[in-house]
């Protein structure tokens, strides 16, 4: 790959267009040094202009498509889920409830950019240089890269991004800036709008990433970062419950990877951890022997977890019974209890129904289908599905147990946490290899599920 010699401050971390013997940022003599950097590193993504400075119609077959310039924040998950690391010149949404850790996440991935050499820029405008300066201690953050500017003002946030030049920029947070052409207080509609539009305009014409940090706003008084989702390249929520230490990343839009990875994470008093076996994770305090409890695995992104679905029937009570779906998806649930009543024969309309996907995993695929089934069966028959089961397949209307996709990796990655009797679709039974110890159970139909449940 071709590369280029660039000059930078040793000191301050600073970009000069030569070499100079006092550096221009910090004012240090004999502190600016060469480095030799990729080109595929310092393009952007700015559109190819003509001469008039208006976009130029240019062939596909000229487009050099090799492969995005990517910077690795450091947070193996993180880069995972924007589809391996940061795309210069791309803005990325990161969205959450207040307080689950959207300023901590960040300033881990700035502060081990800054230890790569990278100077970064965090922008607050929700917390003073105090307040940061103490969560910068807790995350043990101390590179002199890592670049702070407290302001809420739009236009000066702008100017100072452009002045300063570093590779990543995060703005923490858009709810938090306002701009003097509305009269509009800051986070209200217009002005969270106009704030990110005018923050993406700059990071296009320049080759820096940025991070926008939303919060989720549940009064109407807010605008969240829903109505930012359409304009930008990338789009992060940070989940999780407050009382549990886990935190969940997902994707839900991105333009230059998949939009359906996941990455998880525990939050200590040392920052966020990651947290590398999810399934682990997910079965961690599965209750051993208990009706309604069953194991799925589900696809999130490229990997394979594996999650508890339980369910509790419970009544019958008078009229009809509630359903309640946690990290589930009622719509199927609905289909999976007709389909029961109808081919097995159960009265479910007067029983109150429940159905949770444990530990903050969601297990809202038709591959879960056929877990649900199973707990909502084992719950209703008061039995325990078998040790050592793990559940998954489509179910159709008639009652059929179709194929899905990745059957071998939700088979290995089963029988990797130990599971050794997998129910698959009778299509998906013969996977390519099975591991030793391991048999894949074929079903193709609901009635035949029962006889294979319990013990
Ligand atoms: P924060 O990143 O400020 O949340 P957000 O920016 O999404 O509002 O994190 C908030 C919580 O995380 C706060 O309650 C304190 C906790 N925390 C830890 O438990 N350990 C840590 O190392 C840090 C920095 C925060
Ligand atoms: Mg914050």
């Amino acid at each position: 790959m071709k590369t280029e010699i660039v000059f930078v401050c040793d000191e301050c971390g600073k970009h000069l267009l030569k070499w100079m013997g006092r550096c221009p940022g910090c004012g240090e003599w004999n502190t600016v040094v060469e480095r030799e950097v990729s080109k595929a590193r310092q393009k952007s993504l700015r559109p190819q202009r003509d001469k008039d400075g208006v976009g130029a119609v240019i062939s596909i077959a000229d487009v050099q498509g090799d492969s995005e310039p990517r910077l690795s924040t450091g947070v193996r998950e993180l880069d995972r889920v924007m589809g391996g690391g940061i795309v210069r010149g791309s803005v990325i949404l990161l969205g959450g409830d207040p307080g689950i850790g959207k300023s901590t996440l960040l300033m881990e991935a700035l502060g081990s950019l800054a230890d790569s050499g990278e100077r970064v820029l965090y922008v607050s405008g929700e917390e003073s240089s105090e307040q940061i300066k103490l969560r910068a201690e807790r995350l043990n953050i101390h590179n002199k890269g890592f670049l702070l500017l407290v302001e809420n003002e739009l236009d000066s946030i702008i100017h100072k991004i452009e002045e300063t030049e570093c590779s990543v920029v995060v703005l923490d947070s858009v709810q938090s800036v306002f701009s003097r052409s509305f009269e509009s207080a800051a986070g209200s509609v217009s002005q969270v709008r106009h704030v990110a539009g005018r923050i993406m305009e700059s990071i296009k014409r320049g080759s820096s990433a940025c991070f926008i940090v939303g919060h989720v706003t549940k009064d109407g008084a807010l605008a969240g970062p829903k109505v930012l989702e359409h304009m930008v390249d990338t789009v992060l929520y940070f989940e999780g419950e407050r009382k549990y230490p886990y935190r969940i990343l997902r994707a839900v839009k991105n333009r230059f990877g998949s939009a359906s990875e996941i990455g998880v994470f525990e939050m200590s008093d040392t920052g966020l951890q990651e947290v590398a076996n999810p399934s682990e994770l997910f079965l961690s305090e599965r209750p051993k022997g208990a009706p309604g409890s069953t194991v799925t695995a589900i696809v999130e992104g490229t990997r394979p977890i594996l999650a508890e679905v339980q369910a509790l029937v419970t009544g019958p009570v008078p009229g009809q019974g509630r359903r309640t779906c946690l990290g589930t998806d009622p719509q199927r649930l609905a289909l999976m209890i007709a389909v029961l009543e109808k081919k097995l024969g159960l009265t479910l309309g007067d029983q109150d129904i429940f159905l949770n996907a444990v530990g903050g995993a969601r297990a809202t695929e038709p591959a879960a289908d056929l877990a649900m089934a199973a707990a909502l069966l084992s719950s209703f028959m008061e039995r325990t599905v078998a040790a050592g089961t793990v559940i998954f397949g489509e179910v159709g209307l008639a009652g059929e147990v179709r194929r899905v996709s990745r059957a071998d990796a939700r088979i290995s990655e089963a029988a990797r946490l130990g599971f050794n009797r997998i129910i698959v679709p009778g299509s998906n039974s013969e996977p390519s290899s099975l591991p030793k110890n391991v048999t894949a159970v074929g079903v193709s139909h609901v009635t035949e599920l029962g006889p294979l449940l319990f013990d």
